[in-house]
């Protein structure tokens, strides 16, 4: 039903409503286990893709909840985490949470883990921004500012169902190239599905625009409702190798008869895929 999801869209109109509304939270990172699986698979994917050492830089776009997706990358290696979200959705204080979790899983699966390292993390994280003993944590939220990071400083970019939110495409995948290394990797997970929009998992294409401009409501993001096909468009524009790509392709979504005006020249690719997990290498 198109009532619900109206309804919450008018909602962010009325001054004041969102004081009333339930606290935005993304899940996912607010579990430890969940960042450690995000970030394991994320390396193992880049690593089949090509890349033959740790990343010593690495920048996430989206964190949400936690940054325990970069913490668990420090953990592994990585000297250098800049999280980059639209909504400061953490704190020190949840952050260090999921880290002692994360340490204390990562020590019983690696001994050779050091005390030292641990401690250098857990102050990078007490004090964002400066370096602690050769480990930096840089998050920024919003964080649109190009100059936020140096160009080609940047040795791999992970995200986890954040591409799909982006509002500006265009100019993330821009900057995100310019952030890169030459030959430096990108790993994302982009999810198609309706986010709650509608009840078929792409229901969302069948709304007429003036309906959908309701359901976004004034929310900073929602979903740009892009296809698969634009977002390896945009990496092949935007100076990308396509290294591996993963799809997976749903039959139970709506008929081609019900697409609105704007996306019914969409390919059947692009209307059956519900989900893209992408390797990219910079050129
Ligand atoms: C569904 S949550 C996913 C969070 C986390 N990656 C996970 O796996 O649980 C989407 C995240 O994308 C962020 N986001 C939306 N638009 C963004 C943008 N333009 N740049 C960076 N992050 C963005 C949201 O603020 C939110 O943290």
């Amino acid at each position: 039903m198109v009532i619900k999801p109206v309804c919450k869209g008018l909602l962010t109109f009325i001054p004041g409503a969102a004081r009333i509304l339930p606290k935005g939270r993304t899940g996912g990172t607010n579990s430890a286990s969940y960042c450690l699986e995000v970030w394991l698979k994320h390396l193992a994917l880049l690593r089949s893709g090509g890349m033959r050492a740790m990343p010593r830089t690495l920048a996430e776009l989206g964190p949400g909840d936690s940054i325990g997706v970069g913490l668990a990358a420090l953990l592994s290696g990585v000297d250098r985490y800049y999280a980059l979200d639209v909504v400061r959705f953490s704190d020190t204080g949840s952050n260090l949470a999921i880290f002692d979790e994360l340490a204390a899983s990562s020590k019983a699966r690696d001994a050779s883990l050091s005390d030292e390292r641990i401690s250098r993390i857990r102050s990078a994280i007490a004090s964002p921004g400066s370096e602690r003993g050769g480990v930096t944590i840089k998050y920024m939220a919003p964080w649109f500012d190009v100059r936020a990071i140096e160009p080609e400083s940047v040795d791999a970019i992970v995200s986890h169902a954040v591409l799909e939110h982006v509002v500006d495409l265009e100019s993330t995948y821009r900057v995100l190239a310019l952030w890169l290394k030459p030959g430096g990797m990108m790993s994302h997970q982009i999810d198609f599905t309706s986010h709650g929009t509608a009840e078929k998992w792409n229901g969302y294409r069948a709304y007429p625009e003036f309906l959908w401009k309701a359901i976004v409501g004034r929310r900073p993001y929602l979903i740009n409702r892009q296809p698969c096909s634009a977002h390896l468009d945009l990496l092949e524009r935007n100076g990308f190798e396509i290294v591996a790509t993963k799809r997976v392709d749903r039959t139970d979504g709506i008929a081609r008869s019900r697409l609105s005006r704007r996306w019914k020249n969409i390919s059947d690719d692009d209307l059956a895929c519900s989900d893209l997990t992408v390797q990219a290498r910079k050129r």
